[in-house]
């Protein structure tokens, strides 16, 4: 298949790139590199053999978006470029609204005028909120995603509904994901954080590697069985998988549907961090802190239904996660050369 990942040189839009050219797809990237650089792609192009073109701009410039999408008979877009930092969504409002609501209507926009109409787009599942009942279905009800940045998927999902309510030529592919976490096994790319980490595993791993001193627990008096929030951590490489099984439904469906994508198993942090401890085979400096405000005590997938209709079941455990993710950041301590 032809294809275009707008976004595909960032963390998870790498992994999928990764996979489709492995499985002989011929892919089109749009980036602009806001958070990411050129040299995710030549890596890619090192591991894979094989060629990315490549599109340089942001996904609200409709006259590139119409420009690239002519340049090709493209089969699908798979959706990745937006804003992820959820502390920086509640600063920033307005761009997080602007980059992932309005980048994404663009987007369609210019499908529609270049005659493409199936899209594998990435959600989240903070768009179910803070839930008491575990595990989450598709159908689970819909909580306040609390952050800009979960309600601007959370529209971005619901405009994609409606669109394909309004013409049936339209297939939509949402894919909510869990906790992605891990890298290629090559270690050749992976996460890529700018700044401070936000999110628990590319933390710890810093404070593991000496970069940082100590890793903060936010909370050890959720209502889980150690404490600490629990979560559904899935490798990137899973994930990469559940997007190619999504773009094949595409090829055979229209319409608008919703797939978890996650493992269905619950970790605590405290697990996390004895796995990296055991990993690494260093002891992982860290202390208890407040409960960090807008975080859920547990979250994990029911992935029956992706199972069911992509055939996609997560095969990698925390264990590989964590084993990944570490040899990364070991044979990159400052991540990409920039
Ligand atoms: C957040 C986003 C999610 C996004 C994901 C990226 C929300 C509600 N969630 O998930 O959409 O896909 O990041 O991976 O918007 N923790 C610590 N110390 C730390 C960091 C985290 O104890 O330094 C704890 C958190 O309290 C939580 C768990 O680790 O219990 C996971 O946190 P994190 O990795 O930040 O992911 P989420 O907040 O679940």
């Amino acid at each position: 298949m032809k294809i275009l990942l707008t976004g595909g040189a960032g963390f998870i839009g790498s992994h999928v790139l990764l996979c489709s050219l492995e499985a002989g797809h011929d892919v089109t990237v749009l980036d602009n590199f806001s958070n990411s650089t050129p040299n995710v792609l030549k890596r890619v192009e090192a591991l894979t053999g094989r060629r990315v073109e490549l599109h340089r701009g942001d996904v609200r410039d409709k006259v590139l978006l119409n420009r690239t999408l002519a340049t090709g008979n493209f089969d699908a877009v798979l959706h990745f470029a937006g804003l992820k930092a959820v502390g920086e969504s509640v600063a920033k409002p307005l761009e997080y609204y602007d980059v992932n609501v309005s980048g994404s209507i663009t987007l369609a926009r210019a499908m529609a005028d270049a005659g493409v109409f199936k899209l594998v787009f990435s959600s989240t599942a903070a768009v179910y909120g803070d839930q008491a009942d575990m595990p989450l279905t598709e159908e689970s009800a819909l909580g306040d995603p609390v952050s800009p940045y979960g309600r601007s998927k959370r529209m971005v999902e619901q405009i994609f509904e409606d669109l394909c309510s309004s013409d049936q030529r339209w297939g939509v592919s949402i894919l909510r994901y869990f906790n992605p976490v891990g890298a290629h096994f090559s270690g050749q790319i992976g996460e890529d954080p700018r700044g401070e980490p936000a999110n628990l595993v590319p933390y710890a791993v810093q404070v593991a590697a000496g970069r940082r001193k100590v890793l903060s627990v936010f909370g050890d008096d959720y209502p889980t069985p150690d404490g600490t929030g629990v979560r559904d951590y899935v490798h990137v490489m899973d994930l990469a998988e559940g997007h190619l099984a999504a773009m094949h439904y595409l090829a055979r469906k229209t319409g608008y549907r919703i797939w978890n994508l996650g493992t269905g198993q619950g970790h605590s942090v405290r697990e996390v961090i004895r796995g990296l401890e055991k990993v690494t085979g260093r002891q992982l400096p860290w202390r208890t802190e407040e409960r960090r405000p807008g975080d859920a005590a547990q979250c994990w997938a029911d992935p029956s239904r992706a199972t069911a209709e992509l055939g996609w079941l997560a095969s990698r455990g925390l264990q590989e996660m964590l084993v990944d993710h570490w040899r990364w950041q070991e044979q990159n301590p400052d991540g990409f050369p920039k």
